[in-house]
């Protein structure tokens, strides 16, 4: 019998297929995807770093990332279209994480896949640091079992010890 996608009920109220998930490595080809991603407005607003980045200096940062064996930058796509970013790196004890969503796939669970998926295929410790006014992102992490283990300076830091 051929392999049958789920069906998910649009808002018109009409069946229609799940929309294909898929996550994997970022790839060379991703270069100016990441760096659009990297300075929306949204991300910056989220980020310690909040200048503009500028493509020059996302080409080599990228470049190096990709050669990182103590980096892991993860695209998640539905139907083929990246849609989420998740960034591991390594560091004494475990890793950090962090995330980024598509402004236009936002509030429809991409985010908790993406990282229920991402801590799933990691072992160990991991931390990740959110701004403390971001609700979205705090409820996130909470959503997929990452504890508040402080707050400093405007900063929550969540983990999974
Ligand atoms: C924060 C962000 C990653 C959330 O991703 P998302 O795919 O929209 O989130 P999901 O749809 O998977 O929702 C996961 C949880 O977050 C909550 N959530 C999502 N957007 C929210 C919002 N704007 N306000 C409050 N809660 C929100 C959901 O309700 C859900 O929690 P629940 O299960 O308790 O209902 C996404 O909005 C984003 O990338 N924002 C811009 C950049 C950013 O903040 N990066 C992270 C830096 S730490």
């Amino acid at each position: 019998m051929p392999h049958q996608r789920p069906m998910i009920t649009t808002r018109h109220g009409r069946s229609a297929p799940a929309p294909a998930w898929r996550l994997r490595l970022a790839e060379p080809r991703d270069e100016a995807l990441l760096l659009r991603w990297r300075n929306d407005p949204a991300a910056r607003q989220a980020s310690h770093q909040q200048d503009l980045v500028d493509a020059a200096v996302h080409m080599q940062w990228f470049a190096r990332a990709l050669r990182d064996p103590e980096r892991q930058i993860f695209i998640a796509e539905l139907d083929g279209q990246p849609v989420a970013m998740a960034r591991l790196e390594r560091e004494p004890g475990g890793h950090q994480l962090s995330w980024f969503v598509d402004e236009a796939a936002r509030g429809r669970g991409v985010g908790r896949r993406l990282l229920a998926e991402v801590l799933a295929a990691t072992p160990g410790a991991i931390r990740a640091e959110i701004k403390s006014d971001n609700a979205a992102s705090r409820r996130l992490a909470a959503s997929v079992g990452l504890i508040a283990a402080g707050e400093c300076h405007g900063i929550c830091l969540v983990v999974r010890p």
